[in-house]
């Protein structure tokens, strides 16, 4: 797949995952309108949509229809949306601009901020668990997609990296150190959505497991990746300001090897995720360009 067509592909989906968010996000009137405002502003606000993009192309990778698994892609955009709001507040890295907007408790408030992430971590189960939902999927399939994403979003995934990376500022680490970090605080949910997407897709159980390793490398390489757009990136095209990781002394790959085996160790992050689809025919040309994005992409 060209280049071309990888964008064309990706801008297809996200307009789909665009307007299913659109629709699913909650509005209301009330006491407690803040809180649905911020938290439209902060999943509207843009974002790749590399998740559910991810989640539909593990789909279709095992000849899944991923028509039905709308509402879980948008769930675990959520789930991401949330974990970004909570990066951002004044404790963890206090950054003041995210998807090119100021950031959630920057517009909001602290309180209503770290009420929005809540909010949406538990909207993204309301919307997986929606009864209309769960009946157009087989249930040991839907068991298991939804343990996944629990895992990868708690203590043993997610919120486990995040506390590590936090507790590790100021502090010199180990190369096995900062490979825990970064597995967990965006590999986990990145390796997930693949996953799902390949289970629920109904795929054969070797499949779901070199998905799995396909997920594992591109969830690490988006890590490293993104570490060193932190150093190189251009704040109007990632739309975050850059040197918030050397500003916070984050346990960084650019930190610890340099730029140059920091950019190496990405390309060598692509191509074991490419090499884990080496069984799989043209259906998983997505998964195959979005790995090629993930490394090169400037945002
Ligand atoms: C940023 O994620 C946070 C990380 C886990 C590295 P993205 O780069 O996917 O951010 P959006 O969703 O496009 O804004
Ligand atoms: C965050 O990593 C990973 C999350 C789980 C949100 P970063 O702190 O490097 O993400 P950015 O650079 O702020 O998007
Ligand atoms: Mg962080
Ligand atoms: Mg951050
Ligand atoms: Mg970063």
């Amino acid at each position: 797949m060209k280049t071309f067509d990888l964008m064309t592909y990706i801008e297809a989906k996200r307009a789909r995952v665009d307007a299913a968010l659109e629709e699913l996000l909650p509005l209301t009137d009330g006491p407690s309108l803040p809180v649905f405002q911020a938290m439209r502003y902060s999943v509207m606000a843009g974002g790749k949509r590399v998740r559910p993009i991810l989640l539909m192309a593990g789909a279709e990778a095992v000849g899944g229809d991923p028509g039905p698994l709308m509402p879980f892609a948008c769930a675990i955009e959520c789930v991401h949306t949330y974990s970004l709001i909570h990066d951002d507040l004044p404790a963890m890295d206090d950054d003041d601009l995210r998807r090119g907007r100021p950031t959630c408790h920057k517009a909001y408030g602290e309180a209503v901020a770290i009420l929005a992430g809540d909010g949406l971590l538990t909207l993204a189960f309301e919307l997986i668990m929606n009864p209309a939902h769960m009946k157009k999927i087989p249930p040991d399939a839907f068991r298991l997609a939804v343990y996944r994403l629990a895992r990868a979003a708690g203590v043993h995934g997610m919120v486990g990296g995040q506390t590590a990376d936090i507790l590790m500022e100021n502090r010199e680490i180990d190369g096995e150190t900062l490979s825990y970090i970064h597995t967990r605080k965006t590999g986990a949910l990145i390796s997930a959505c693949v996953e799902i997407g390949a289970i629920l897709g109904g795929g054969q159980r070797e499949q779901v497991e070199a998905l799995v390793r396909y997920g594992d490398a591109l969830g690490l390489a988006f890590q490293v990746k993104d570490d060193l757009l932190d150093v190189e990136g251009d704040p109007r095209i990632t739309g975050k300001s850059s040197g918030s990781d050397e500003k916070s002394h984050k346990a960084t790959y650019p930190a610890l090897y340099g730029i140059e085996n920091t950019r190496q160790r990405a390309r060598d992050l692509l191509d074991q995720a490419l090499l884990s689809l080496r069984d799989f025919d043209h259906l998983a040309d997505p998964l195959r360009a979005i790995a090629s994005f993930v490394v090169e992409r400037e945002y």
